[in-house]
Order: C-alpha cells, then structure tokens, then sequence
C-alpha cells in the first residue's frame, strides 16, 4: 500500500515520564502508530520541502 503524505516532522517527539522515554512518531511513516519505529531515517536524505516522494513498504520512489 503506498502512502502519500506531506511530512513536516522528520523525527519523533521524546516524552520523557516514568523510568523510560517514549518516541511518538511525527513522521507517520512508522508500522507502529502512534510509536516511532525507526522508519523516520530514510527521510533524512529526502531532497528539499519541494520534492516529492512515495513510499511503499521499504520502497521510496521520487517522483
Ligand atoms: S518519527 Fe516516524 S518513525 Fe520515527
């Protein structure tokens, strides 16, 4: 299933409360929602707020 979605967060929120810190993903990306997976780090290299990308299953494709 592809997903095509703007993303404005390339990294997850930190809530830090009791012993360990929880990771919301702000990315949307993760298999996992509403916890960051990880899957946030293959936006690192995304190119510009202008291109465009889908993303479908470990695939990215630029268009
Ligand atoms: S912020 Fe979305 S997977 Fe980490």
């Amino acid at each position: 299933m592809a997903h095509l979605k703007k993303i404005t967060d390339s990294s997850p929120l930190e809530i830090k409360e009791g012993k360990f810190p929880i990771y919301i993903c702000r990315c949307q990306l993760s298999k996992n929602l509403p916890y960051c997976d990880g899957t946030h780090q293959c936006i690192k290299d995304e190119e510009g707020p202008n291109a465009l990308y889908v993303y479908e299953g470990d695939r990215r494709i630029k268009l």
